[in-house]
């Protein structure tokens, strides 16, 4: 059976994207409330020299938004090491493995893991084959389009493919470009015409037409999404929508919920001060979401709460002006 199957309406398999940060438990559990996506990818776990694998495979929990799967995320270039922490992460009923070749946090790159397994497809490959070998579930790929430019692009798709990994998602842009530039869309095609294992597209769907747009311009098999899905929490059952054909709005209770769970999940050992800085880091986002609100954000930002219930009914009072 595909491992990116549509739905019956022919919608493809809609992932949400790990985002270290930003994209934590809170907010996965927050979208869980909302659902919409077939899976979600936590963020990274980061596999350093020595790390004892069974204490660092804990952070994993394999039923945190359960029904929907939780695949982990590893990061390192210990090729030992990395199967051994794929064994772990299998004990604890991983649904699948994602390799991480594409952080572009020089910390991380120093250390040769992350986007810099892209200068070398042969290393890629040994690291993405110990995963395949450690394990019997399906091992995956996240990956860029390269390190500074794009001449190991196809060597290291191929390497991939090589190792035995089920599938690629592709987020194309270079280490060097960050989150810059627009993303390449048409590497997402070439890497779907080169390759036989299935490539999910990744990178600057924003609304419905994006995710459209991707598919027809990519043939892509699965669309991934993440600061879309922060801007705008709704936006995995809009895609689902636009191929049912059953209109989808969503009310306000749905948007209560979505922070209401949020809320909840902010660790209790925070304080006042730090529960708000998030709050407001997660609001920026949506506040970029339509003009009305865009215009409120300066607003939001510099709003003095100290308490974070305060903040979040002050930041509702804004949000009901600017909500659909
Ligand atoms: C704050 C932040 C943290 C991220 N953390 C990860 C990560 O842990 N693992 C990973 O593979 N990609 C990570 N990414 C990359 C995203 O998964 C995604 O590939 C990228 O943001 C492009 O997709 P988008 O335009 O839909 O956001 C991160 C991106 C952002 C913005």
């Amino acid at each position: 059976m595909s491992l990116l199957p549509q739905d019956s309406h022919g919608c493809p398999f809609l992932i949400l994207a790990p985002m270290e940060g930003v994209g934590d438990r809170c907010f996965r559990k927050a979208m869980a409330a909302v659902g919409g996506f077939n899976e979600a990818v936590r963020d990274f776990l980061r596999v350093p020299k020595n790390a004892h694998v069974e204490s660092l495979a804990c952070q994993y929990q394999a039923d945190e938004l359960a029904p929907v799967p939780l695949v982990a995320q590893l990061m390192g270039s210990d090729v030992e090491l990395m199967g051994a922490m794929a064994c772990e992460i299998q004990k604890r009923e991983a649904p699948r493995i994602d390799l991480n070749c594409g952080c572009p946090s020089n910390t991380v790159t120093g250390r040769g893991a992350g986007s810099s397994l892209l200068k070398d497809p042969h290393f890629l490959h040994d690291v993405a084959r110990s995963l395949v070998k450690a394990t019997t579930i399906p091992v995956t790929i996240k990956m860029r389009s390269g390190y500074e430019d794009i001449s190991l692009f196809r060597e290291n798709l191929l390497a991939a493919q090589e190792s035995g990994a089920r599938y690629i998602t592709l987020h194309p842009r270079t280490k060097v470009d960050g989150y810059g530039p627009p993303a390449r869309w048409d590497l997402i095609a070439e890497a779907k015409s080169l390759l036989k294992i299935p490539v999910v597209g990744n990178g600057d769907i924003v609304t419905v037409q994006h995710a459209l747009d991707m598919l027809k311009m990519t043939g892509c098999d699965a669309l991934m999404i993440g600061r879309g899905s922060i801007i705008n929490p709704f936006l995995f059952h809009q895609i689902r929508a636009h191929f049912s054909g059953i209109a989808y709005q969503p009310s306000w209770d749905d948007l209560m919920r979505y922070f209401t769970t949020y809320l909840k999940e902010i660790p209790e050992e925070m304080t006042a001060r730090v529960k708000v800085n998030k709050l407001k880091q997660l609001l920026s986002f949506i506040f970029k979401g339509n003009p009305t609100l865009l215009e409120m954000r300066p607003t939001l930002l510099t709003n003095q709460s100290a308490d974070p219930h305060s903040f979040m009914e002050f930041a509702l009072t804004l949000l009901k002006k600017g909500w659909y």
